[in-house]
């Protein structure tokens, strides 16, 4: 049985204080997270400051991008390395709007994953269609398309360590969730090009998540479904409540 992966995004939110003040108040919420993977996908800046206040914790850190080469001249980047150095333990790989506004491709998207795997770091790997794609009904075919490039030299020891998220462009930030069933269903092909690659028990050993305005009122019809292991939200894990409810609803 796969164990539920719950994922926050901050993305470009929280300075340092306002993250410790975060899990403070999330520790006050709840404590029992033996069913659930937590993880807080923190910006940068946070995440040697939560590494420690999170010691002893089973809540995880996440980073939400890395730069793919070991070191060197890369104004502004960050490797795999310094990540796992400050406590990063899963690393977010090709948001969406990573590839929207800073040129992320799939190739990029795969060597990302290889350096995170290098320095122990285990891939979200985010993928999904925009409004036009799914509208022209080539959604499976866009998604397959990116795990198969995303997951490119990865062993099967590999992959089932890492994580994939489905995220429909158009459900991101809208308030526009994909049914659960719609979900489901893209999240199965999903697992069913994992089971093409590297065999069926491989593919049942997966976490793939959901992601696309996912809150506490809609969390627990998304998990109810056989192929979504968890959820990976942005807006409705900002607020320490909230995420405490998407908890116990995962
Ligand atoms: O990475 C998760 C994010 O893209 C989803 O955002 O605000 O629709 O939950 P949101």
């Amino acid at each position: 049985m796969r164990k539920p992966i719950l994922a926050g995004n901050w993305k470009m939110y929280k300075t340092v204080s306002q993250s410790l003040s975060f899990v403070e108040h999330l520790q006050g919420l709840v404590d029992d997270l033996e069913g659930v993977d937590a993880v807080i996908c923190a910006p940068f800046p946070s995440l040697y400051a939560l590494k420690s206040q999170l010691e002893g914790s089973s809540i995880k850190l996440a980073a939400q991008n890395l730069h793919q080469a070991e070191e060197g001249a890369y104004t502004g980047e960050v490797s795999a390395l310094m990540l796992q150095d400050v406590g990063a333990h899963y690393v977010i790989i090709g948001h969406s709007e990573r590839r929207q506004y800073f040129g992320e491709t799939d190739e990029s998207v795969n060597q990302k994953v290889h350096a995170a795997f290098k320095h122990g770091l285990l891939p979200i790997i985010c993928v999904g269609e925009d409004l036009s794609q799914r509208e022209q009904g080539t959604t499976k075919q866009l998604v397959e398309e990116q795990v198969r490039a995303a997951l490119s030299g990865v062993t099967a020891d590999d992959v089932t360590r890492l994580v994939i998220a489905y995220e429909p462009i158009w459900a991101i930030g809208t308030g526009k969730t994909a049914t659960a069933q719609d979900a489901n269903e893209v999240c199965a092909h999903i697992r069913s090009v994992v089971g093409e690659m590297y065999g069926k028990e491989k593919a049942d050993g997966v976490r793939i998540q959901y992601g696309g305005s996912v809150k506490p009122e809609n969390i627990e019809e998304l998990m109810a479904q056989p192929d979504i292991d968890g959820a990976l939200v942005g807006g409705a894990s900002l607020d320490p409540g909230s995420f405490a409810k998407l908890l116990q609803g995962a």
